[in-house]
């Protein structure tokens, strides 16, 4: 595949590098010539002709910058990322001039989990799973519909395990006062708030862009963003029918093509290292839901994507799958008191019988054979689960306690 030379196609490979090379996770950041330096610097001799050739194959670019890696680089590298030190790299060409500066901000070490070096049973790759939450120490995740909802538990729960997220939504202000409360727990260089609408293709290649130039590369795209509009087949307007799939469908497509590039990248730099593509899918997505056709059929077609993808993108290292939780009752879509699914079901008098938003819930809690609805530290276990297995894809894993079940 070509791509054009620029430091944000540099930064996924040179973080793969590190990865592969070090073991050590970090985050790649390109700066400017006029930024304070910092003390540990690494100067990396780059061919000019690649460096200034406008496209490019990926491949010889990796291939490039893996040469420029001589051996006692590499053990400079390592003992600065494990000093914690932030490291400035400088690719250098052949007069001398900087093409690239980056700044490599060490995060954890890393273990070989993500690696397919599977030897024999009792190999580190094969770790219990007791300390799950453990495998997004030191990764850098990305989840869309970041400012609320499962989105918002899910980034959460993602920061407080270690990892560094990125917030990424619609909603702008919301993301971003999300992200500051975030980040007074876990640190301001750990969250990071991105707008993006991920039925805008444009809007999804700058929020990326601006991935590769902040933090270098990802581990773990969360594809959550989603909208619901209920309605009947014989009344339901077909703008809500294209709304619902534009955001649902298209921008699954749209956000996995972005983060497949991205990883693609970083894989030339560590062809070892596995990356997770997880799409919040829905118990809708692996049954009907009556007079809610579009997102049902929005979510079924998730299922393929995610299965296709999954085929071609294993050859990357990169594992596509969806997770398909059951309601969230807590959440704003069904709780949010003016327009809820619950005051919505009361007004409607969908629920038979029912008097008060109480009584909806319950009807609809006892539809679930563990009667509660589904919480966001039950999706994070999902995705400990996915980003742990390293022998599996393609997948859509139910977490609805017990209301639907694979045939
Ligand atoms: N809430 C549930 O009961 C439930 C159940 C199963 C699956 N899901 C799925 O979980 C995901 C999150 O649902 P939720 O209930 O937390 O939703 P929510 O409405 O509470 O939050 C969705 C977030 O996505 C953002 N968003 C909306 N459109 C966007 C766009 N075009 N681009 C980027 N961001 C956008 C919103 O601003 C909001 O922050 C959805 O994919 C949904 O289908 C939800």
């Amino acid at each position: 595949m070509n791509v054009k030379v620029s430091p944000n196609s540099i930064a996924p490979i040179l973080r793969g590098l590190v990865l592969a090379e070090a073991s050590f996770s970090c985050m790649v950041k390109s700066c400017t010539e006029g930024q304070p330096c910092q003390k540990a610097r690494l100067s990396l001799d780059v061919d000019d002709d690649i460096l200034l050739n406008a496209e490019i194959d990926d491949a010889q670019l990796a291939s490039a910058l893996r040469k420029a890696f001589r051996p006692q680089d590499v053990q400079t590298l390592r003992s600065w990322l494990s000093n914690g030190e932030d490291i400035r790299v400088d690719l250098v060409g052949r007069d001398g001039g900087v093409f690239a500066p980056y700044i490599l901000v060490p995060l954890e070490p890393l273990d070989a989990r993500h690696r397919l070096e599977i030897e024999a049973p009792g190999d580190e790759s094969l770790l219990p799973s007791a300390a799950r939450a453990s495998v997004v120490k030191g990764k850098i995740a990305f989840v869309t519909g970041g400012a609320q909802g499962f989105g918002a538990e899910i980034a959460r729960g993602l920061a407080q395990s270690g990892a560094v997220v990125w917030i990424a939504d619609i909603n702008l202000p919301a993301a971003q006062r999300f992200a500051q409360k975030l980040a007074a727990e876990v640190g301001e260089l750990r969250v990071y708030a991105v707008d993006i609408d991920v039925s805008d293709e444009t809007s999804v290649q700058r929020a990326f862009e601006l991935v590769a130039s902040t933090t270098g590369g990802l581990d773990l795209v969360v594809s959550n963003a989603g909208i619901l509009k209920a309605g009947s087949i014989l009344e339901q307007p077909v703008k809500d029918f294209r709304l619902v799939n534009e955001v649902n469908y298209v921008g699954f497509f749209n956000v996995a093509q972005h983060a497949a590039r991205l990883f693609r990248l970083q894989w030339l730099g560590d062809p070892d290292w596995y990356t997770d593509i997880i799409q919040i899918n829905s118990k809708s997505g692996l049954e009907g839901s009556n007079k809610n056709g579009a997102y049902a059929g929005s979510k079924f077609g998730g299922v393929g994507l995610v299965q296709s993808f999954a085929l071609e993108l294993v050859e990357y290292r990169i594992k596509v799958n969806a997770i398909c939780p059951g309601n969230f009752f807590d959440g704003p879509l069904w709780s949010d008191p003016q327009r809820g699914l619950f005051v919505q079901y009361l007004n409607s008098g969908k629920v038979p019988g029912a008097r008060t938003v109480e009584d909806v819930r319950r009807f609809y809690e006892a539809k679930i054979p563990m009667k509660r609805g589904c919480y966001g530290p039950d999706v994070l276990k999902a995705i400990y689960y996915l980003v742990e297995q390293v022998y599996e894809t393609g997948q859509a894993l139910p977490v609805t306690g017990g209301q639907v079940m694979l045939h």
